[in-house]
């Protein structure tokens, strides 16, 4: 693959090579020596046109540790505030030569506009409610780790579906790997049309639990409603809000996840966030790295080998 856009893209063997190499990254960034030389000479750019903490801090951190160049963008400051279109922003930058563009935008498709503009390797670290590749790659490991295979696993996504690119791109990476998956919440955020993906839609939470090994919890995207409906906090905690009650009908080791940024006590109250015998959000934070080292040394290692594929110019 030239860019990773989006887990669309990738077929199982792709997800699970990508998977086998982050598992040799989860070990190099547990020694205390944590450099590798796979992106040595490559200059990183990350261009986060959208806040981030975990994406931004994970990116910054796996290109350094390859030993890249990287450069944060920041995109408060530059001359997109005076008008400069996203297009004309990225070519700017493709004429000083990055090897690896990371991007997050909020338009839907804005970063696959921008990889067909420039001449380096993309990475979609998040567009619009489209795909976050890199957070449903992050949850597989974490789930695959914690389970021991990522194929025939109940998994519930809880929450605003409608408006996350991290529950489309689970959905599709669970899919792919031939897990059955469903989708919990009330219909303005978890709409009909989601069971084309292949899920199961449930609105009762203790019914969309029941007997499930993993439980995918999501923030209100208040950001991307746009003007609609949005739930009182109170009324959401009471029905969709993961607590002890509403977990007792999952397996007795099935694990919680949560993407973060999270709202402790609106989706998720704070005790089982933070009970380590059954929350992998931290894990999820440390697959991250991982992961993201993963995915920009194959492309990389793809964008070396087509430069010396191409004929020298005389
Ligand atoms: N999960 C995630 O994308 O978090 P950030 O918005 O902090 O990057």
């Amino acid at each position: 693959q030239k860019h990773l856009l989006g887990i669309e893209n990738l077929g199982p063997d792709e997800i699970i090579a990508l998977l086998d190499l982050a598992e040799q990254y989860v070990d190099l960034n547990r020694r205390e020596l944590k450099h590798s030389d796979a992106l040595t000479g490559l200059t990183q750019v990350n261009m986060f046109f959208e806040n981030s903490t975990r994406t931004q801090a994970s990116f910054e951190l796996a290109g350094k540790r390859l030993g890249a160049d990287v450069m944060n963008m920041a995109m408060q400051a530059s001359s997109i505030k005076k008008g400069e279109t996203l297009i004309d922003t990225a070519m700017t930058l493709n004429a000083m030569h990055p090897d690896l563009l990371v991007v997050r935008h909020p338009h839907s498709g804005a970063v696959d506009l921008l990889s067909q503009k420039v001449n380096c390797a993309v990475l979609n670290a998040g567009d619009g409610r489209h795909e976050h590749p890199t957070q449903a790659l992050l949850d597989a490991l974490t789930i695959r780790r914690s389970k021991g295979r990522l194929h025939r696993l109940n998994i519930a996504i809880c929450g605003d579906v409608a408006h996350s690119r991290v529950a489309r791109s689970n959905l599709i990476l669970l899919g792919k790997m031939e897990n059955r998956v469903r989708l919990v919440g009330p219909p303005t955020l978890v709409p009909a049309n989601f069971a084309e993906f292949g899920a199961e839609i449930y609105e009762d939470m203790h019914e969309g639990l029941r007997d499930v090994d993993v439980v995918m919890m999501l923030r209100l995207q208040k950001e991307r409603m746009d003007g609609g409906f949005i739930p009182s906090e109170r009324e959401y905690y009471h029905r969709y809000g993961l607590d002890r009650d509403k977990l007792s009908v999952a397996k007795p080791d099935a694990i919680v996840m949560h993407p973060g940024p999270m709202n402790r006590g609106v989706e998720i109250d704070g005790e089982i966030a933070d009970d380590i015998n059954r929350s992998a959000i931290q894990e999820q934070v440390e697959m991250g790295v991982a992961v993201r080292m993963a995915a920009m040394d194959l492309l990389a290692r793809n964008l070396r080998a087509t430069r010396a594929a191409e004929p020298i110019e005389a």
